[in-house]
């Protein structure tokens, strides 16, 4: 069902609550939108497409909210197949349709499409505008704020941003679950690589009065913008939002398991006011990567395994390298029955990180956790805290 989010903006976009695996990556517990937009004046345009799997329910929108009206353009902010999967068939729909993008966009499109889409070409760059009668258009570059060719577009007379990737989230628009848990688990793990750009891109957005945010996943933004736009602005400077302790470990026979929670105790007791404990091989990694950003201070604990990183542990230091992790303070806690190697290899993975300070106080479990290693954990504690 299409709804009006102001007298002239109309929402058409989708939500996916059968999906598997977002980007077959992703577990999606509430779901995914995929959302698309109408904004009616003497001329129209389409804010994005949807992806396949909501063709149909995207198209009944989009045909209830048109009526007998015809599109002037389609407005296409990110070729991702999940925005990008119906231009042609709306170009088909409405072959006199524009299609506005920059010189990214359409270098890119011929990639995704067979048909011929030159006659129809808008191409706009930094700043350019494109008037809609009472509403004006203007673009701003916003490149790998996910994808090379990502741009957003700023609606002057009514002060609405859409905003692409930027400010998406996971989850259906009929959940009702707070903002910031899966904005946060779906920034680090799709755009977290990418902090530069998004700061970047924040820059452009500060010169520019917000009333409401269009993300193309995820609610409609139009209270306390300003939370929102710092939320970015600590995540994508890479800054911890909070103090605490993610202890994540990766345990073959729960030993290694042993020595994290005790450690969790431990710091408990000394005073610290939030530990997470994370099982590598069991809990979802993008919620392990999630927290591992939110928080200022991280401690890896793994079994040493085939003469290295047992590997749930070596996945998750792959995966916090990928997304740029830095500036946090990291812990090692490692178990080897005859000859421990994890320790050492997990620094190797974290000097290959901006900015991380590893602890000098290393615990090595040597198969099950006894009187020195409880020892150990005390110092460790001592030094994780300082
Ligand atoms: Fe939602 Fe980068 O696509």
């Amino acid at each position: 069902m299409s709804h009006n989010i102001t007298d002239s903006i109309t929402y058409i976009g989708v939500d996916d609550h059968d999906i598997d695996l977002f980007e077959s990556q992703y577990i999606v517990p509430e779901g995914i939108s995929y959302n698309s937009y109408i904004i009616f004046d003497e001329k129209i345009a389409i804010m994005d497409t949807v992806d396949k799997r909501a063709t149909e329910e995207w198209v009944a929108n989009l045909t209830e909210a048109l009526g007998d009206k015809k599109p002037t353009y389609l407005v296409v902010s990110h070729l991702e197949p999940d925005h990008a999967a119906n231009i042609q068939l709306l170009v088909e729909k409405y072959p006199d349709i524009q299609l506005v993008g920059n010189a990214k966009t359409f270098q890119m499109l011929p990639q995704f499409f067979d048909f011929s889409f030159e006659p129809k070409t808008v191409v706009v760059k930094e700043g350019d505008e494109i008037s809609l009668g009472k509403h004006t258009l203007q673009f701003f570059m916003a490149p790998m704020v996910h994808w090379p060719e990502v741009m957003v577009t700023y609606e002057k007379s009514e002060k609405v941003l859409f905003s692409a990737d930027g400010f998406g989230k996971f989850g259906t628009l009929d959940t009702e679950a707070e903002w910031a848990c899966e904005a946060r688990r779906y920034y680090f793990n799709i755009v977290g690589k990418y902090g530069a750009p998004v700061q970047a891109l924040l820059k452009k957005a500060a010169t520019l009065e917000i009333n409401t945010i269009c993300p193309l996943h995820g609610p409609i933004l139009t209270e306390n913008i300003g939370y929102y736009i710092d939320m970015y602005n600590t995540w994508s400077s890479y800054q911890p939002e909070k103090e605490g302790i993610v202890i994540a470990y990766a345990s073959i026979h729960g030993n290694t398991a042993q020595a994290a929670n005790e450690l969790a105790a431990i710091l408990e007791k000394k005073g610290a006011k939030k530990v997470e404990v994370i099982d590598l091989s069991r809990e979802d990694i993008a919620e392990a990567i999630e927290s591992a950003f939110e928080y200022d201070k991280l401690v890896l604990a793994a079994a040493t395994y085939d003469g290295g990183i047992f590997p749930p542990m070596e996945e998750f230091l792959n995966h916090l390298k990928s997304k740029a992790y830095q500036n946090r303070k990291v812990a090692l806690i490692e178990n080897g029955s005859w000859g421990p190697l994890a320790a050492k290899l997990m620094r190797q993975s974290l000097e290959a990180m901006k900015n991380i300070t590893i602890c000098d106080k290393v615990v090595t479990i040597k198969s099950t956790v006894k009187a020195e290693t409880r020892e150990a954990l005390e110092e460790l504690a001592e030094e994780i805290l300082k």
